[in-house]
């Protein structure tokens, strides 16, 4: 659990840069993440379509659900809030869509283009408590790190009002 976030984000640059297409970008992103941070089983995108639903973009781990309502699951949550969400224990969060009923705990980053949400990051544990302060803030430097190389590229508008 003692990933060096400092130089994965110079890994996440290394690996982007150069590269112009938003689906490659997203999908090397996604798996990087996946096979670089320990305790992680699952790693992926949701993107915002026209009235709020998040529907499934690139990943790694195991086949996801591909659609969540607008609002919904700790992803619709973090979206709305426009704010990083960490839920320690999955069971106790009310509105938790179970995808993979191994993950214990999770870590969503909204993805942010001119001040609006077109989607998030979902990162789940086996775990309970896997992000801790240091992971929050390390993943939020790694999707900044996205953002700024690939989130400029994405193939839709911004769908949020
Ligand atoms: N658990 C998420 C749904 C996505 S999966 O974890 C991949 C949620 O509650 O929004």
């Amino acid at each position: 659990m003692s990933a060096s976030y400092e130089l994965l984000e110079r890994q996440v640059r290394e690996l982007l840069a150069g590269e112009t297409d938003f689906i490659a970008n997203a999908a090397n992103f996604a798996s990087f993440v996946y096979h670089e941070l320990p305790d992680v089983n699952w790693a992926g995108f949701y993107f915002l379509q026209p009235g709020g639903e998040l529907v499934l973009g690139p990943f790694s781990g195991r086949p996801a659900c591909t659609r969540l309502p607008s609002g919904r699951g700790v992803c619709g949550a973090a979206a709305i809030a426009k704010e990083t969400l960490v839920v320690d224990d999955v069971a106790t969060f009310t509105d938790h869509i179970a995808c993979d009923s191994a993950s214990r705990s999770e870590i969503v980053v909204p993805l942010l283009a001119r001040n609006e949400v077109y989607g998030v990051f979902d990162v789940d544990s086996p775990l309970p408590a896997r992000f801790a302060a240091r992971d929050r803030s390390g993943i939020e430097r790694l999707v900044r790190a996205f953002n700024e190389i690939a989130g400029t590229a994405k193939p839709f508008e911004s769908p949020v009002s």
